[in-house]
């Protein structure tokens, strides 16, 4: 199987990459970063083909994608400030850019897509925990953009190509820089500890959010790229249906931090007021992907959590 992978050079994608090769599939990645990035060079040494391009170019995807029989489709522009200075761009992105691969799938030789969403696309909904028909309350134009993603992948893919839109909560695993949206959080307090600063919570610390580490993640994915029992076309949540407190994630990144490392001491966290646009909670149900997938993730926070922190104290 070879298997193109958009966004592969970010957070997800390259970890996807790594696991990918290692289990013998061809791998062809399209992603805007330059093929000097130190990470595109090391999965171009593992084996996959590096294509620099845009997914706002159709003609870079036909090139990238040639040979390919399955897509997994992650680039995007990630961020919901960004999407707010410049919704424009952002819907050019991810509603240009995700049309261009549906075009090019419905051209090609692709049997099946794995499409990126988000829980972006639940907004403020406070029925947790949150099942798949809740979506819409949209806060930003890059959950508008995800939402909008989700309804032309079902309607407009070819009814014989498998389409299985993601939902991603808070996904966090090595390599993810303190920028991301989603679970910076976890780098962001790790650094800080490991550094000697002070970790900046913004609010009481009580909101929670659900967290998922990249390799579960990952193995919803293969499992769904090998799934040859015709699972209908839909969209899944994708997290742990655990919610977890920031003061909690921080507690147990305090004492992974002195488990692995006793030498440094733990700083006390610094307080700020809660900014605006946070939500309070968020929990994902579990169930749909569940059994259409036979999937579960494996990881629990705390061991995630402490080889991460081991990863980080050995690069
Ligand atoms: N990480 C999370 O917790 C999370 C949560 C919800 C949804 N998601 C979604 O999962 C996907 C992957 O997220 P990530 O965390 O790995 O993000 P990331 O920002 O690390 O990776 C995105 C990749 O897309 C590439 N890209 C951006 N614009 C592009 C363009 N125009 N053409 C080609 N490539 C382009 C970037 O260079 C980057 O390598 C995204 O679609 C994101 O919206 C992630």
């Amino acid at each position: 199987m070879r298997v193109l992978v958009t966004g592969g050079a970010g957070f997800i994608g390259h970890n996807l990459v790594k696991t990918l090769l290692s289990n013998q599939y061809q791998v062809n990645i399209l992603d805007i970063v330059s093929n000097e990035d130190s990470r595109v060079k090391t999965l171009i040494q593992m084996g996959a083909n590096y294509f620099q391009g845009d997914i706002r170019d159709l003609a870079a995807i036909s090139k990238a994608g040639q040979g390919c029989s399955h897509v997994v489709h992650l680039a995007a522009q990630t961020s919901v400030s960004a999407s707010m200075e410049n919704k424009t761009l952002n819907d050019e992105i991810n509603i240009g850019g995700t049309r261009n691969i549906i075009e090019f799938v419905n051209t090609g030789e692709i049997k099946k897509v794995v499409s990126a969403s988000s829980a972006a696309v639940y907004g403020n909904c406070d029925q947790m925990p949150l099942i798949e028909e809740s979506a819409g309350d949209c806060l930003s134009p890059y959950a508008e953009s995800k939402f909008q993603n989700e309804q032309d992948l079902l309607t407009m893919v070819n009814d014989d190509i498998g389409v299985h839109v993601l939902r991603f909560f808070n996904v966090y695993g090595p390599g993810q820089g303190t920028d991301s949206n989603y679970a910076a959080v976890i780098p962001s307090f790790i650094d800080n500890i490991i550094l000697g600063n002070s970790p900046t919570i913004f609010g009481d610390g009580n909101q929670s959010r659900d967290f998922i580490e990249v390799s579960d993640v990952i193995s919803l994915i293969l499992l769904i790229l090998i799934d040859d029992s015709e699972t209908p076309n839909d969209i899944y949540n994708v997290a742990t249906q655990t919610e977890t407190s920031i003061q909690e994630l921080l507690t147990l990144i305090g004492n992974s931090v002195s488990q692995t490392e006793s030498s440094i001491e733990i700083p006390p966290a610094s307080y700020q007021s809660k900014r605006s646009g946070d939500i309070d909670s968020s929990c994902a149900s579990i169930s749909k992907v569940k059994s259409a997938f036979g999937w579960q993730p494996k990881i629990e926070l705390k061991q995630g959590i402490l080889s991460l922190v081991e990863y980080e104290l050995r690069s």
